[in-house]
């Protein structure tokens, strides 16, 4: 990690969604690295938020607009000739998408184009970073990891919008910056991340399994879930963050040589937990609680997902660095603390050592480390 440090160490970096759960843990890491950062964000995504819980915007500088606003958002990106930027901007959840489909294509899909069209006509930048999600590729409900050559697809809104905004990224190489002519007409490497479920402390999204678990555990009531069986690819929002920041920090350096898609996930099978799982481990954690499963109808969602991560692996050098227990036990760490002393100062001060704990822990620790397998 200390040599992506010294990448972004005094570089103007851009990043959109900043005001969100991983936006503000991304954020800050960044200032610690010595970034100059500019976050772009909507409103709040929930409340409580990370962003407010940390204090972020004492630290890190950020504005309100709406990147559907694309005269604005141009304006802006002009203005601070970024040098990186990191889209992570959108309508982030699955059941919202099905609530408002329009503005969650919307935002997702045009969003992402107006982001790759501002930094089009801005000549600073060098390095682009768009943020899909696992939920870009079309879902077979198989139980083998897709790769990132799979066909894009999805079945909510939200999947299909995360799909086409890789469509778009693509295009927009295609079109715009052909690795072929780097260097002679543009000077911009542009790749997509693919993460899958991030857990951490901070998140209160509407409909996410561990938002849930904290809500219920704090009201002293039981935790509800829908799906017991569904498996995800769970990871600390560390572990795809510092996939970001890796391939922000190589397109720096190499240019269209790493200027594609990048799944980000566990790489261990014995990490990729069902639903029910994560709920027992974490009550367990936390030292009480209950859980109920919902019989209801519910909407679709995708039954079996995980990525393969073996490219990102050997090519970038990129594997987690936490077991999905250990990425529990610091996600349940941080609430802990915010439930005890909620006082912004001190939750950054948390938040900050939970990166430097994660940036400091040797890389093959992940590997020696006994997974649990009850
Ligand atoms: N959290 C996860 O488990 C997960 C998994 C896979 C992919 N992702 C992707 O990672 C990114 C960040 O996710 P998150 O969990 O931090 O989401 P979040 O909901 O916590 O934050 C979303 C951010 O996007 C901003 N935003 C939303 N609409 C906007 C608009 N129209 N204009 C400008 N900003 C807007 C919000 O203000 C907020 O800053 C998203 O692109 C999401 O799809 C997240």
């Amino acid at each position: 990690m200390n040599e992506i440090c010294s990448s972004y160490s005094g570089r103007r970096v851009l990043v959109t969604g900043y005001n969100g759960f991983k936006g503000t843990w991304l954020c800050l890491w960044l200032k610690l690295m010595g970034a100059d950062v500019l976050g772009i964000g909507n409103d709040l995504p929930s409340t409580p938020s990370m962003n407010e819980a940390v204090a972020a915007d004492d630290l890190v500088r950020g504005m309100r607009i709406d990147i559907n606003d694309y005269t604005k958002l141009a304006q802006v990106v002009a203005d601070f000739k970024p040098e990186v930027v990191f889209h992570l901007a959108a309508q982030a959840l699955v059941r919202p998408s099905y609530e408002d489909p329009l503005g969650t294509l919307s935002t997702n899909i045009m969003g992402t184009a107006h982001v790759l069209e501002a930094c089009r006509h801005t000549p600073s930048v060098r390095s682009i970073v768009i943020v899909t999600s696992d939920k870009c590729y079309r879902n077979n409900e198989w139980v083998w990891g897709y790769r990132e050559n799979d066909p894009m697809g999805g079945h909510d809104p939200y999947s299909v919008s995360k799909g086409c905004a890789e469509l778009v990224t693509t295009s927009y190489i295609k079109s715009f910056f052909p690795h072929e002519k780097y260097g002679q007409t543009h000077h911009v490497a542009v790749a997509s991340a693919r993460a899958g479920n991030a857990i951490g402390g901070g998140d209160w999204g509407k409909d996410r399994l561990i938002p849930d678990c904290v809500r219920a555990l704090h009201a002293n009531t039981a935790i509800h879930i829908r799906y017991p069986t569904a498996v995800r690819p769970w990871q600390h929002a560390l572990e795809c963050l510092s996939g970001y920041l890796m391939l922000g920090a190589k397109l720096l350096e190499y240019g269209p040589k790493f200027g594609c898609g990048w799944n980000f996930a566990p790489i261990d099978m014995g990490d990729v937990w069902p639903v029910e799982r994560v709920v027992k481990r974490i009550c367990r954690l936390w030292g009480n609680g209950t859980y109920a499963v919902d019989k209801g109808v519910q909407p679709h969602e995708a039954h079996m997902l995980c990525l393969d991560c073996t490219k990102a692996n050997i090519e970038l050098g990129w594997r987690p660095r936490y077991t999905v227990a250990e990425a529990l036990e610091q996600t349940t760490a941080w609430y802990r603390a915010w439930a005890e002393n909620p006082d912004p100062a001190h939750m950054r001060q948390v938040t900050l050592d939970q990166i430097s704990a994660y940036a400091n822990k040797p890389e093959d620790n992940a590997q020696d480390e006994s997974h649990e397998r009850s």
